[in-house]
């Protein structure tokens, strides 16, 4: 188990440590993105999408609960939030996003509950009253490739 922890001083900060993660994964991976409302999950999501070198515009999927970004999709980005529970989440053909070898930024994942998705990174972003634009990135990971290109960051 790799546990990594990190500050981020800014937006730009995180964006740039989202962007820097996107860059240095080159397999597809699910990333589960814990933090309160307003932590910087989507900020990241926005960093590490444009790592990967989509240029799409990714908004929050809020609303949509799921978007695709790249053609053909490479990253699939939901926001859980709005989900009642798990069935919900297969009803909406969520085994079929885990069989299509792409990236899955996942935030809000709780409702997924115990399981077994690998290469699995989890990050959770925390933030301070009194520290306004500072995050606490705590990044962890059972398995051993993410763990290395955590490291070379
Ligand atoms: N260090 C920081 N990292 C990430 N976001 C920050 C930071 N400092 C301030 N913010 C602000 O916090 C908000 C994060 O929003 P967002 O990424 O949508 O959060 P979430 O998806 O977790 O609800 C943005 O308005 C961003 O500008
Ligand atoms: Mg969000």
């Amino acid at each position: 188990m790799l546990e990594k922890r990190i500050i981020t001083k800014s937006s730009q900060e995180t964006f740039d440590f989202g962007k820097s993660l996107g860059e240095a994964i080159d397999f597809p991976l699910i990333v589960f993105l814990q933090g309160d409302m307003g932590a910087g999950k989507t900020l990241f999501c926005k960093g590490f999408v444009a790592g990967m070198g989509i240029d799409d515009e990714v908004t929050s999927p809020t609303y949509t609960i799921v978007n695709e970004y790249g053609n053909p999709p490479g990253i699939f980005h939901f926001d859980l939030y709005r989900l009642k529970d798990s069935q919900e989440l297969y009803e909406m053909g969520f085994e079929d996003y885990l069989n299509q070898g792409c990236t899955l930024l996942l935030e809000w994942p709780d409702l997924i509950g115990e399981n077994n998705f690998e290469p699995r990174l989890e990050i959770e972003l925390k933030s301070q009253i009194d520290t306004p634009d500072e995050r606490e990135i705590v990044l962890k990971t059972n398995n051993e490739k993410v763990a290395q290109r955590l490291n070379s960051l």
